[in-house]
């Protein structure tokens, strides 16, 4: 078997690539480790910047987003019971953010993948990258007891946080960046109205909390909680009340209740590992970073990389630029550290980390919270990131 590019992983990075790189003429084969069932019951999070909005529509798949995705022109920050609106338009010049879940981009992206006849691989095992520094580089893998080799140009690595590519990079290469958090996120889904037509993200002394939603019957909600906790011990009820408490009264009488469709716990972390190019294998999306949720941006970056990556790989075919292959990795990573930063800024503003903090630095958060939500450069600051920073161009 042989294609031009090898696409490792399924998720919206290896999906998304492929769909673009379809549309411009590149071949690809993407193999993918588990079933698009399992795939698709992975709930993650639903918020898509505009440059991730665009390329959705630039890659055509993004005629069910456009019809139920939410646009929201703002979103809310609370602390110290105070209620700050961030009007997201006004303070970009009129850019807003599309609520839609990751899932559903996921889903759109796989029947695209099936309506263009282009080959994926569903239950590959055994997936391994081969000559990575050779001329010709190829990828192994099994399938129904038989082992196969796909032979091509270049291996794209969207194989997620837990994938083969990163870890087929001899050691020594890449420098790893990580930050851990004292604290994770509890998640809940419900088919409840959203307690608020925009986000609300929520400090508060028993701990962060995030009022999102899926779509105007459905809602998403988190809490903070400390590692250890264990999901099996909080009951709906619990969930609830929890949340309730760490809204203002008008808010948490507002909060509709009823059943969990699902509930998990996740750590926060910060990864990048630098750089994202081995060769002939570039690395994708959380494959190369992680980011805590509080900025809403994983999938986002992982978005940011696709675009990268399919702009020089179409000079790389049309043109012969193959100089430009050597810019992705810092292409990538400029915008990476950007979203990294942003991300943990806001995790360091918006939760509570006990004796974690030392005295110090928790007067510089209080400091920082008055500071960005009273300062209109604080503002625009906080709602630039948040909408995304613009893509460079790829020239
Ligand atoms: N072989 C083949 N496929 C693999 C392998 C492997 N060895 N290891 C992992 N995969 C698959 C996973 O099953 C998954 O479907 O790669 C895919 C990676 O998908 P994601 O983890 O969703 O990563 P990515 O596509 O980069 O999307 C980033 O997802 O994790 C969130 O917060 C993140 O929203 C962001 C987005
Ligand atoms: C979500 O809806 O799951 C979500 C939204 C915003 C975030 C994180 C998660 O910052």
């Amino acid at each position: 078997m042989n294609t031009q590019v090898a696409i490792i992983g399924a998720g919206p990075s290896g999906l998304l690539l492929g769909q673009l790189l379809y549309k411009a003429g590149i071949d690809t084969v993407i193999l993918e480790r588990q079933t698009p069932e399992y795939v698709l019951g992975r709930i993650r999070a639903g918020v898509l910047e505009q440059g991730t909005a665009d390329l959705l529509r630039e890659a055509g798949v993004s005629e069910r987003m456009d019809r139920e995705g939410l646009v929201h022109e703002g979103v809310e920050l609370l602390v110290a019971g105070r209620r700050q609106r961030l009007d997201l338009k006004g303070l970009t010049g009129g850019k807003t953010v599309m609520v839609y879940g990751q899932t559903e981009v996921t889903r759109d992206l796989m029947q695209a993948r099936e309506a263009s006849g282009a080959p994926i691989i569903y239950s590959a095992s055994n997936v391994q990258p081969h000559e990575l520094k050779g001329e010709r580089p190829y990828v192994t893998f099994e399938k129904d007891g038989q082992t196969h080799r796909l032979d091509c140009d270049y291996i794209a690595g969207c194989d997620g946080f837990h994938g083969v590519s990163r870890k087929s990079i001899p050691e020594g290469v890449l420098k790893e960046y990580e930050r851990v958090y004292p604290f994770g996120w509890l998640g809940m889904l419900s088919d409840t109205p959203p307690v608020n037509h925009e986000l609300i993200y929520a400090h508060h002394e028993r701990g962060f909390s995030l009022c999102s939603q899926r779509s105007q019957t459905r809602s998403r909600y988190y809490l903070q909680v400390p590692l250890e906790e264990r999901v099996e011990d909080w009951s709906d009820e619990r969930f609830w009340n929890e949340l309730k408490a760490r809204l203002p009264a008008d808010v948490a009488q507002q909060l509709v209740t009823g059943p969990a469709l699902e509930k998990s716990i996740a750590p926060l972390r910060s990864l990048v590992v630098e750089p994202m190019q081995y060769g002939h294998l570039f690395l994708v999306g959380d494959a190369a970073h992680i980011v805590p949720p509080t900025g809403a941006k994983g999938l986002n970056l992982a978005a940011s990389d696709v675009n990268y990556l399919y702009r020089i790989l179409v000079k790389v075919y049309r043109e012969g630029r193959t100089d430009l292959l050597e810019q992705y990795s810092p292409l990538a990573l400029r915008r990476v550290w950007k979203g990294e930063r942003f991300s943990w800024f806001m995790t360091q503003l918006l939760h509570d980390f006990g004796e974690h903090k030392d005295a110090w630095d928790q007067k510089m958060q209080e400091a920082d919270r008055e500071y960005f939500l009273t300062s209109p450069a604080g503002l625009v600051n906080i709602a630039e990131n948040y909408v995304g920073l613009p893509y460079e161009e790829v020239a």
